[in-house]
């Protein structure tokens, strides 16, 4: 089975990567090759099949039908300019996740089999707030520009698989903590940078207050999902291909809680409006009955989290910041 990522570099693509070369093959099927796609070309990894590494722009029809030649069978379609950024500068998250979106569709069509597309969608193309508790059939009523994007591009792959295009999940993934590396653009960084940062000894600011509740994956456990995505049975999802997977619901309070007494005195309140008005217009929690009855594993709590990021991400952490 051919494999592609688009956005292949970036945080999840790149430890979905390595889950796919770590275990050789998805669904029980062998994989025979997998491309990797970004804007700047990603670097290689060891793997029992061929990895071709290619860089393209997701919205060029042309580098988009490059990364998913004739005989793909799964596409993870991860490429996106994420939420801060997005709202920040409409045009390119107009292009990006909704033009990007299309030209995924446009070549995946061209193919003689219909593949299989991962698409991940976001908490943010939902409304809501701090208070709500979302039930699987909810509306999509997004607050800002990238949920919007997220929420069309859905919709528009929802079409293409019952018109037998493509065959495709949409997974609505939680706020992925912990990030590694350093704060990123999206609204919702800080979530990990609260953790991370203390680990490193390092001070960061909270721009919310402990009281604030949040929807949040592990990235262990969102590849699960994204896995579980390509080789799971579609027929039971009809032409509902939105899936809510299940997170955990957990306060700023409860995350803070996991780290020492000296590494908490580190997170430093600094209210911000504008990240506030963003990430506080996110439901905090779902109900997410639909996602576990299709064989979702569920999130396990901040500690295993913690522990999830202590082994896999600390000390490359640290490398990459020179620590
Ligand atoms: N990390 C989270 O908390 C989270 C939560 C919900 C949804 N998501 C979604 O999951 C996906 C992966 O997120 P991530 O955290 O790994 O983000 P990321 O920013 O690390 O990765 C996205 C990748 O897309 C690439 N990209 C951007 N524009 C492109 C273009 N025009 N052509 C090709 N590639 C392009 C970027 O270079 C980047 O490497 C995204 O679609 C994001 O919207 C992430």
């Amino acid at each position: 089975m051919q494999i592609t990522i688009l956005g292949g570099g970036g945080f999840l693509g790149r430890k979905l990567a390595h889950r796919l070369s770590a275990e050789g093959s998805l669904g029980g099927r062998a994989i025979t090759g997998l491309t990797l796609f970004d804007l700047a070309e990603p670097g290689t990894l060891d793997a029992p099949f061929p990895v071709r590494c290619l860089a393209g722009d997701v919205a060029s029809a042309a580098d988009a039908a490059r990364a998913i030649a004739e005989g793909t069978g799964v596409v993870f379609h991860l490429a996106a300019v994420v939420s801060a950024a997005a709202e920040a500068d409409f045009d390119l998250g107009m292009r990006v996740n909704l033009h990007g979106s299309l030209a995924v569709i446009e070549a995946c069509r061209k193919l003689s089999a219909p593949p299989r597309v991962i698409f991940t969608s976001s908490v943010a193309s939902f409304g809501g707030g701090q208070s709500a508790l979302l039930p699987d059939d909810a509306r999509q009523l997004p607050g800002n520009s990238y949920g919007a994007q997220k929420a069309a591009a859905e919709l528009l792959l929802s079409d293409a698989s019952r018109r037998g295009m493509l065959d495709a999940v949409s997974l609505r993934l939680p706020t992925v903590i912990v990030r590694p590396g350093r704060p990123n653009k999206a609204a919702s960084s800080f979530f990990s940078s609260i953790l991370r940062e203390p680990l490193l000894g390092l001070e960061t600011p909270l721009p919310v207050g402990e009281a604030f509740r949040v929807w949040v994956c592990s990235p262990r456990r969102a590849v699960d999902w994204l896995l579980h995505a390509a080789s799971m049975d579609t027929g039971p999802l009809g032409i509902d291909r939105g899936v809510n997977p299940p997170g955990l619901a957990v306060s700023v309070g409860e995350m803070l809680a996991a780290l020492t007494p000296a590494e908490r005195a580190l997170v430093k309140p600094v209210p911000d409006a504008t990240v506030e008005a963003i990430v506080g217009g996110w439901p905090a929690e779902f109900a997410a009955t639909r996602a576990k009855k299709l064989g979702f594993a569920p999130q396990e709590g901040v500690p295993a989290i913690l522990a999830a990021f202590r082994e896999d991400d600390l000390a490359a952490t640290r490398a990459e910041r020179g620590m």
